[in-house]
């Protein structure tokens, strides 16, 4: 059985990775409305990710005998300027995200749950994944987005990401 500050904490961040499928939604909605099918693929892709990471939380605090509760989720923002904007959120977003689930590990560790402080770890190693994954597409976009053709190249990229990634 999970302690109150372990189960309230678990239920938060079930809502922030609710949160972060329902973000990267958004923003796919948005790069295929502006004819950036890559971006919009990698995106739509990248949400199913997130609710998994949701779901799993879910089914864990499930099994420890205690009842997920969701949270209210907002709702995200649904207008950028660019694509680059959209990844450079992400960027920021994916570091919230880090210190949320450190913030998680901290508690788990000090209420002595150790199952949950080993659970957590997964996502420890994902968000690392994840930061340099965002980091890495961060960058091919500042190397070419500054003309119209870099753009396309970017899109292109992370259209062969998703397809790799969906493999
Ligand atoms: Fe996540
Ligand atoms: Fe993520």
């Amino acid at each position: 059985m999970l302690s109150s500050k372990v189960s309230q904490k678990l239920n938060e961040q079930i809502g922030l990775e609710f949160y972060t499928a329902n973000l990267y939604l958004q923003m796919s909605a948005w790069c295929s409305l502006k004819g950036f099918e890559g971006c919009a693929e990698f995106l739509r892709q990248h949400s199913e990710e997130e609710r998994g990471h949701m779901q799993r939380l879910f089914d864990y605090v499930s099994k420890t005998g205690s009842l997920p509760i969701l949270p209210a989720i907002k709702a995200p923002p649904s207008e950028w300027d660019s694509p680059i904007s959209i990844f450079k959120s992400i960027f920021e977003h994916e570091c919230t995200v880090t210190k949320e689930i450190n913030a998680l590990v901290k508690i788990a560790f000090e209420e002595g749950d150790y199952s949950t402080f080993h659970f957590l770890q997964w996502y420890v190693g994902e968000q690392h994944e994840e930061e340099n994954l965002f980091r890495i597409i961060l960058d091919k976009f500042q190397i070419l987005s500054t003309e119209t053709k870099g753009l396309f190249f970017v899109d292109q990229e992370l259209k062969r990401i998703a397809q790799s990634r969906d493999r």
